[in-house]
């Protein structure tokens, strides 16, 4: 089969940094499905896996997460899906990835696609709706879809780097959610795209936030979700949140963060991993193939779309280093997908 991936781990521009590759085709585990992939989408993830170290990996490693393809064989355990089906997912880290024309991904982690979507649209989904999800519903305890007198009608979120891949699904379910969204956005581009979405107001992350929250006339937020550059928007929570408010961050911090920052308002930090429960296979992954099927029967029903934003092209070396390029730069709106071989 066709694939891409690296020998090496380097910088991007260098022309090995990924390239293309023959691979032998992978054989099914009991829970796995294997996929003939049809578009893929890349995530900063890739390009994180992807960068300059040592030693390199002792064989040939195919990258990236995020897929949608048809099923074309089924392990012997296999009960949510069969051979023909059309489907969407973010797959596992610790497994080879989906910048192949066949991979192999867990059913309890794979979801339906959304049958009125392409293959492209679908795939720019899975790994940002899962963890957008995860972050939401499962970290910050809210109700994704709240009863009419729920006290979580009317209550505020501000997402932090709301018009990426992981903020522009996030902004749409906090919406769904029944949340007041304030967006962070930069960029003309930017903002636009995350008032689209559904975000009440937009501010701009490379200004103090609280003085931009008094001036809309929000105020303090009863949740944060920090989607992007950890080390410098940990330190604005206490100003941001209301006393108890609850934040969750999915970005490593390069630097050490100070919990006593929290105290006084007795705040909370939760973190998502959209990895954990593939990575340590805890009894509930199940759970993605849920949310995923959810997400799917909300774009279908007309109340979620697509966060697509460009099909760069087919899955080749070329496009696939062209868009890793892109992804390093931290300001895409939206996702960048590739299709078809
Ligand atoms: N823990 C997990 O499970 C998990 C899952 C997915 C992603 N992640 C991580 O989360 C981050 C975001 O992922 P993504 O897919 O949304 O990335 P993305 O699509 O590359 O995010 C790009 C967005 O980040 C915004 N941004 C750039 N610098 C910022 C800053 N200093 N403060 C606030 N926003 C800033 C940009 O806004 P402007 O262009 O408007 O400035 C741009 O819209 C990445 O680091 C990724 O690795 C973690």
């Amino acid at each position: 089969m066709k694939a891409v991936g690296l020998h090496q781990y380097l910088p991007i521009d260098h022309p090995e940094a990924l390239v293309d590759l023959t691979l032998p085709v992978p054989t099914p585990g009991a829970h796995d499905l294997l996929v003939q992939v049809e578009a893929i989408s890349v995530n900063p993830v890739d390009a994180k896996v992807r960068a300059q170290k040592s030693p390199p990996p002792a064989g040939p490693r195919v990258l990236g997460w995020d897929a949608a393809g048809t099923v074309v064989a089924v392990g012997s355990a296999v009960n949510r899906f069969v051979v023909g089906d059309a489907v969407y997912f973010a797959g596992d880290i610790t497994r080879a990835g989906s910048n192949a024309q066949f991979v192999l991904v867990d059913e309890r982690i794979t979801g339906p696609k959304p049958a009125s979507l392409g293959f492209a649209e679908a795939a720019a989904l899975p790994l940002t709706a899962i963890t957008a999800w995860e972050a939401l519903f499962d970290r910050l305890g809210l109700l994704p879809t709240p009863a009419a007198d729920s006290p979580q009608r009317g209550q505020s979120i501000l997402i932090i780097g709301a018009g990426g891949g992981v903020g522009s699904i996030a902004v749409q379910l906090a919406v769904a959610a029944g949340l007041t969204v304030v967006g962070t956005a930069s960029r003309a581009e930017s903002v636009n795209w995350v008032r689209e979405l559904g975000a009440a107001h937009v501010v701009d992350h490379h200004q103090p936030l609280r003085p931009q929250l008094d001036a809309l006339g929000v105020g303090e937020v009863n949740h944060v979700l920090l989607l992007a550059d950890t080390d410098t928007h940990f330190a604005a929570l206490p100003s941001v949140l209301k006393p108890q408010g609850r934040a969750c961050g999915i970005v490593e911090n390069a630097q050490p963060l100070d919990l006593n920052l929290l105290k006084a308002k007795s705040l909370g930090f939760v973190w998502e991993m959209m990895f954990t429960r593939s990575m340590f296979q805890t009894p509930d992954m199940a759970a993605q193939h849920a949310l995923l099927a959810e997400v799917a029967r909300r774009i279908d029903a007309g109340s979620l779309r697509s966060t697509l934003r460009e099909v760069v092209g087919t899955i080749n070396a070329t496009h696939l280093r062209d868009v890793h390029r892109r992804i390093e730069s931290a300001h895409t709106t939206g996702k960048l997908v590739l299709a078809g071989w």
